[in-house]
């Protein structure tokens, strides 16, 4: 198995999730955690991994792993606290930061919209994509000089379902209509924010996408058109209007049929504004969905696996490597000429520091190894992937799940702030040392 030379190997984190508030503005976050029960555990992300601070500290810990790459989000609400003007400190912090990661000789990959919105934006609004615009502006004057990889928006179908569908992110809005709308706002901000990176020369600007590859339950015709309506609600609603093909057909009429009418947000010009300005396509991949027909409304499918006896994370997700190599390749042959970077793929394991003090996170391990040599095997299949980003760095705030969900190669004790890399960050060291080939499983052993 063979990566390209030049292969980005990194981990990533986000703004929000890791620094703790220290000087930022008000967020929509941090307006949804105060809601009673909105956050398990009923934390918030006031001190979080105290990044903010501790920062140097990080990029010691990205030094010491060997990352050729790390992921990272400006905070829109540290950029701009009030949502119009950018405050030049929070700027001259990103640059200091930018500067040491180079300086360590990494690449960072800057993502700009993580999720923490100044306080009163909402994606419902159309001009909150222009407001988006301005803030990517004021980012890239700085940093464009320095950092390549621009992610504009971060899983827009995760910002549509749980903030506006749901109603179990930030801004907590629980209604269909809003969420197809905020959804749509999302690209279109996309779109504005690519054409503001573009202004530079040399950004590579991408969106990163959660997909989920949708598997009939049965060979059934019922449960094959389930899976077809999933990938069409989940994956395609967004990939297709961003590598140019505008909005999938028969989403659209999925969602006329759901909503009882017009998509009337979506405007003459919409999809040209969107589409063509994806310099590569970020991936955020965890787990698959198997999917039967229902008759249910307003959704004619609905979720039913994986079922059984299937490996799975902490959190309950099936880890299944396989489904990540048949969706790269599937996308570069749907896609050809579109880098693809895995931007996100990574398990909850509890696993705490034992007597030694080390975290014998083994089937991190597992995973890693795993979904790596999948990556592998897409590449050796011609697909144009330019690099894996484990989630995450390190453990941090799980949003709506606070502190529970443990992601990390580095362990951190919330209390004292206090990191340790787990076994799964040296075994990970070392599969990057060699250019991407496992350390072999006897070794794995020894780290159990
Ligand atoms: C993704 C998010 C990221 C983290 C992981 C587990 O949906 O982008 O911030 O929450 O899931």
């Amino acid at each position: 198995m063979s990566f390209p030379d030049g292969f980005l190997w990194g981990a990533g984190t986000s703004a929000y999730q890791i620094e703790g508030h220290h000087g930022r503005g008000e967020s929509v976050w941090d307006e949804f955690c105060r809601r009673p029960g909105a956050v398990e555990g009923g934390g918030d992300a006031s001190r979080a991994c105290d990044s903010f601070l501790r920062w140097r500290e990080d990029v010691e810990l990205i030094r010491e792993l060997g990352l050729g790459a790390y992921r990272f989000s400006t905070g829109w609400s540290r950029v701009m606290p009030e949502g119009t003007r950018a405050d030049p400190k929070a700027l001259d912090h990103y640059e200091r930061f930018v500067d040491a990661l180079l300086d360590a000789g990494v690449e960072p990959v800057l993502t700009l919209n993580h999720w923490d919105m100044p306080a009163g934006m909402s994606w419902a609004e159309r001009s909150t994509a222009h407001a988006f615009a301005s803030y990517a502006g004021a980012v890239a004057e700085r940093l464009a000089d320095r950092v390549t990889w621009w992610i504009t928006q971060n899983e827009p179908w995760i910002i549509a379902l749980l903030g506006y569908q749901l109603g179990l992110h930030a801004p907590g809005v629980a209604d269909l209509g809003t969420a197809v709308k905020a959804g749509h706002h999302v690209l279109l901000g996309h779109g504005a924010a690519a054409d503001v990176l573009h202004a530079h020369a040399g950004v590579m600007a991408g969106a990163a996408l959660s997909l989920f590859p949708c598997d009939p339950a049965t060979g059934s015709e019922a449960d094959w058109a389930a899976a077809a309506g999933s990938d069409g609600y989940v994956n395609r609603w967004y990939l297709d209007p961003l590598l140019g093909d505008g909005y999938p057909a028969d989403t659209r009429e999925h969602w006329e049929r759901a909503l009882g009418h017009d998509l009337a947000f979506v405007l003459d010009g919409d999809e040209a504004a969107i589409g063509g300005r994806s310099d590569f396509l970020g991936i955020n991949y965890y787990t698959r969905r198997v999917m039967a027909a229902a008759p249910a409304d307003p959704f004619p499918w609905r979720v039913v696996g994986p079922s059984g006896d299937v490996a799975r994370t902490d959190e309950g997700w099936e880890i299944n490597p396989g489904a990540l190599r048949d969706l790269l390749i599937g996308l570069s042959r749907r896609f050809p000429g579109t880098p693809l970077m895995i931007t996100e793929n990574g398990g909850v394991f509890g696993d705490a520091p034992t007597h030694d003090g080390r975290v014998h996170d083994t089937r991190r391990i597992a995973y890693l190894r795993d979904h790596v040599a999948a990556v592998g095997e897409a590449v050796d299949a011609g697909a144009d992937v330019r690099g894996y980003l484990h989630w995450s760095l390190m453990d941090n705030f799980e949003w709506a799940l606070g502190y529970r969900p443990r992601f990390g190669l580095v362990h951190v004790d919330y209390a004292t702030g206090v990191r340790t890399i787990k076994d799964s960050g040296r075994y990970y060291a070392r599969l990057i040392a060699g250019g991407g080939t496992a350390p072999a499983l006897p070794r794995i052993e020894a780290f159990g």
